[in-house]
């Protein structure tokens, strides 16, 4: 029975974890997939792949909506929980993102202070960590702030005031919950990660509480950074006294598999994880999600797929099967 997980803390790991689609409308309902999740061997973690998102969580402006949360904490019983995430610029409430609402500076700061320091005391320490703020850095140019309605409206400083709030709300509370960081394009040494690297200084500079960067891993087959060039990326963040996270790790390929692309893929899974073995304060692994058959790939990235670690050769509602094993 010996799985992931455990393998996890025989390196020295909190956990190996999973993107949790609950409540959703697929994975939660497949008992094969659900038995899977289940399996502490291989999942000690779990991270709710939306439904902890600000439409799901403030859906009106000021009314907080815990029941589909909740439906995750039940599903994750027993597992920790990283708790993601709390401000980004993707599924969002229409009241924030409808255009004929003239933000301001000042009322969208009071609308994020409010949903941040909502949320943290709600669920307190049943949150392992916080992804405070998701994905605030662009890919062109590497490390510009990504123009999204935050940014627009408030500046780079929607950041701080996100990590503020939450490190307030924390402290204030006596919360061993984890403020993270958590980003894609950031597992290898270049001006995104330096960026986030620069954001970690900063907030520690201002006495805002930071303990950690997640590295999403959003990988694919053959043009995933090398083993040292990942661990080089950890050990830059882990100098600054954070703790990293592989948050969604995932290596996707072109369709259909081939024997090479399916080898390389083994090889890419292996790079990151053993990176994270080298690195005493990368205390934990995410895959985001671990069954093809409910990956995000495919209806993200067309042509592409077969990135996680299990498939179900006979379609949904059926038995899994992994596709390497794991030693
Ligand atoms: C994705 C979910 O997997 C999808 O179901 C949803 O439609 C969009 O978001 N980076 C993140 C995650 O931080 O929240 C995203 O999850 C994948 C990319």
């Amino acid at each position: 029975n010996y799985g992931l997980n455990d393998a996890a803390k025989a390196a020295g790991k909190l956990w190996f974890g999973t993107a949790l689609d609950v409540p959703g409308t697929g994975e939660a309902q497949d008992p094969y997939y659900i038995a899977e999740f289940d399996n502490i061997h291989d999942f000690g973690e779990a991270t709710p792949a939306n439904i902890m998102k600000y439409e799901f969580t403030e859906p009106e402006a000021g009314v907080f909506d815990y029941t589909g949360a909740e439906e995750f904490f039940t599903a994750a019983a027993g597992k920790a929980v990283r708790c993601h995430n709390l401000i980004w610029a993707n599924e969002l409430p229409t009241f924030i993102t409808n255009p004929t609402v003239n933000w301001t500076n000042a009322t969208l700061t009071a609308a994020l202070r409010r949903h941040v320091t909502t949320l943290v005391e709600h669920f307190g320490n049943r949150c392992y960590s916080w992804d405070v703020v998701n994905e605030a850095f662009s890919d062109s140019p590497a490390g510009a702030y990504a123009a999204n309605i935050w940014y627009d409206t408030i500046g780079p400083a929607y950041v701080v005031e996100a990590f503020q709030a939450a490190s307030d709300a924390v402290r204030a509370n006596g919360l061993a919950t984890k403020l993270y960081y958590n980003d894609y394009n950031i597992e290898f040494l270049g001006n995104k990660s330096y960026a986030a690297q620069a954001l970690v200084k900063d907030l520690q500079n201002r006495n805002i509480q930071i303990d950690g960067v997640g590295l999403e891993s959003h990988f694919i087959a053959g043009e995933t950074p090398s083993k040292a060039a990942q661990q080089a990326n950890m050990e830059a963040f882990t100098a600054l006294g954070v703790d990293v996270v592989v948050t969604e790790l995932d290596v996707r390929l072109n369709l259909p598999p081939t024997v090479a692309t399916e080898a390389q893929q083994v090889v890419d899974y292996y790079n990151t994880v053993a990176a994270c073995v080298a690195v005493p304060r990368c205390v934990g692994i995410v895959v985001w999600d671990f069954d093809d058959t409910y990956s995000w790939i495919p209806g993200t990235f067309p042509g592409q797929g077969y990135g996680d670690l299990f498939l179900q050769p006979n379609g949904a509602n059926t038995p899994l099967v992994r596709k390497a094993p794991y030693d």
